[in-house]
């Protein structure tokens, strides 16, 4: 089904694009075949991992400083609503995929069928970037907010805390029912001091997602 949804994806590329590319199992599924394809392209990463894959497929790296503007960018998801709005950072890079989505005309969002839901935050938390000493803060606010609950994400289950790209920690918010708004969520959540960024994607004016099926691939496109 990914390969389905990646298969499509590599349409929507022209050779000689420069495009953003996100994180993640399908993203990385996205850089082999597009290296296969024989496209070439060049790309704005938004990882460690996926600049370390585009070395080693030896697709040309540059940066937002260089090129400001995208066409696009091609990236996975943790979750999609029926209004295509996202859960992104289940990998830790969501700052970094927020920024260079947000800074591309298109976002094209590769994912499996088993990846759309009616509601967000049900049955997969909401990612958050910080600095470590907010945690008690945001812990306070999140329950205020929203009755839900913040787990520190640790490497391999131990001490010390898992450290994301941009040197900060990395946090899950557990809502027990999901979110009524994501919207409000995404917002509010940003206004915690210490919060750098949350994985919710709900304000992108273009988004674009390929649902891989187990034959073929459908196009959702927010009105
Ligand atoms: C990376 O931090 C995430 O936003 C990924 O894009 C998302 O978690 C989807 O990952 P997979 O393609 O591995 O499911």
């Amino acid at each position: 089904m990914k390969l389905n949804a990646v298969t499509e994806a590599l349409k929507y590329v022209n050779d000689g694009d420069v495009i953003g590319l996100g994180s993640g199992t399908t993203v990385a599924l996205f850089m082999e075949e597009l290296s296969k394809s024989g496209k070439k392209v060049t790309c704005v990463p938004t990882s460690l991992d996926t600049l370390f894959r585009a070395s080693k497929l030896r697709i040309p790296i540059t940066t937002l400083n260089h090129v400001r503007v995208l066409e696009k960018t091609f990236d996975g998801a943790d979750q999609v609503d029926e209004r295509l709005r996202l859960i992104k950072g289940g990998g830790g890079a969501l700052t970094r995929e927020k920024v260079v989505a947000y800074s591309s005309k298109e976002l094209v969002i590769m994912v499996d069928k088993t990846k759309c839901v009616k509601k967000l935050g049900l049955g997969f938390p909401v990612p958050l970037e910080f600095i470590f000493e907010a945690l008690p803060l945001i812990q306070k606010r999140v329950d205020e907010l929203f009755g839900a609950t913040v787990v520190l994400r640790m490497g391999q289950g131990k001490l010390p805390p898992l450290i994301s790209d941009n040197g900060l920690v990395l946090g899950d918010v557990h809502f027990k029912d999901g979110l009524e708004d994501p919207n409000y969520a995404e917002e509010e959540l940003n206004k915690i001091p210490g919060v750098l960024e949350n994985g919710l994607f709900t304000k992108h004016p273009n988004v674009t997602v390929l649902v891989g099926e187990e034959k073929g691939c459908k196009t959702l496109k927010r009105p």
